[in-house]
């Protein structure tokens, strides 16, 4: 699949549910709002949906939300994910509630990679911007999960101006011993978290001297890579992320196609656009669908316009994922 800014999609993002039981302050201030959907997408439809983007030539399946671990059918649908030919990489997006119970589960359904949400190491903030105190939890838990030897480990913190150099000490802490990927992402407008924004939102520049100056050398990314750009450095066994959304060049890389909890296709994330695919997820329309996504990927935009504050109409990340 190539689209007309001769982009290869090779990664769909699909969210399974928009309910969330956190209220990160830069998603869901308020908490999720309203009842959660009675319409989500079948494990069935989603079996359908992953084949039919497996045949156009996506090759990596993230599972996220709203709290994708809401669903009592999530090791079913990584199993189907794994399942699909030509997807040789399933990964999650969690905020890590009870974690620890569902590993084996997962490992069993045979989930490659978990990317936790962990924006600060201290207690007091992280249950301020989650509204839930499970830091020393969700530390503990991440151990545990490290210690199974099966997952790729990233952990997700949002790059925010007043915050992240002490963050950064953390997590230079954590990344020395252990194999996992700490990335910073630079925080996104939406139109619910304007004031945040406004308050905390800072470019990365400022954070990639630092690393470089310390030695940290930057990485290539793989074809079925999201947008971070990986850093390594010999003394330390992890690695530092740097997700830059407002930088020069962000969607020249894009290679991601999102899909909603209730079948609808985004080609860019702030895009108002929509196209629902559900009618085609059901039985006898594969080459309907697969017609369809064909025709669609013409018409994905060739970049975004956060710069020009424009967030289309992305309320919050919990809608699609990120
Ligand atoms: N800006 C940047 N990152 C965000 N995330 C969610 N909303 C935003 C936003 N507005 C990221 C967080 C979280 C992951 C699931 O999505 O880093 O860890
Ligand atoms: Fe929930 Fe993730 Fe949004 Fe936090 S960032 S409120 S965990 S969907």
């Amino acid at each position: 699949m190539i689209d007309p800014a001769k982009r290869k999609l090779s990664y769909l993002r699909l969210s399974i549910t928009e309910f969330c039981n956190f209220s990160c302050n830069y998603c869901l201030p308020d908490g999720f709002v309203g009842k959660r959907s009675r319409s989500e997408l079948s494990v069935a439809e989603i079996g359908n949906l992953v084949s039919g983007f497996a045949q156009l030539g996506i090759k990596k399946v993230r599972l996220t939300g709203g709290e994708p671990t809401v669903r009592a059918d999530l090791p079913q649908i990584i199993e189907l994910c794994k399942a699909a030919h030509g997807i040789n990489k399933v990964a999650l997006t969690t905020n890590g509630y009870k974690l620890a119970k569902h590993l084996e589960d997962w490992r069993a359904a045979g989930l490659d990679q978990i990317n936790l949400s962990i924006d600060t190491f201290n207690e007091e903030e992280f249950a301020a911007i989650t509204g839930m105190n499970l830091l020393p939890q969700i530390m503990a838990d991440l151990e545990t999960a490290l210690n199974m030897g099966a997952f790729s480990i990233k952990l997700n913190a949002t790059l925010n101006d007043s915050t992240w150099r002490t963050v950064l000490c953390d997590a230079l802490e954590i990344v020395k011993t252990k194999p996992v990927t700490f990335r910073f992402i630079e925080l996104m407008q939406t139109t619910h978290n304007t004031d945040l924004f406004f308050a905390e939102h800072a470019r990365s520049e400022a954070l990639k001297d630092q690393l470089v100056q310390a030695g940290w050398q930057s990485t290539t990314r793989g074809e079925t890579d999201g947008p971070a750009i990986e850093y390594t450095h010999a003394d330390f066994a992890g690695r530092i992320g740097i997700i830059a959304p407002y930088a020069p060049g962000f969607c020249e890389t894009c290679n991601r196609l999102r899909v909603s909890s209730e079948g609808k296709l985004h080609l860019c994330l702030f895009d108002s656009a929509n196209f629902d695919l559900r009618p085609l997820l059901q039985p006898g329309k594969a080459s309907e669908l697969h017609a369809r996504i064909k025709s669609l990927i013409q018409v994905k935009p060739a970049e975004h316009h956060l710069k020009a504050g424009d967030s289309g109409l992305m309320h919050n990340l919990s809608l699609i994922g990120g």
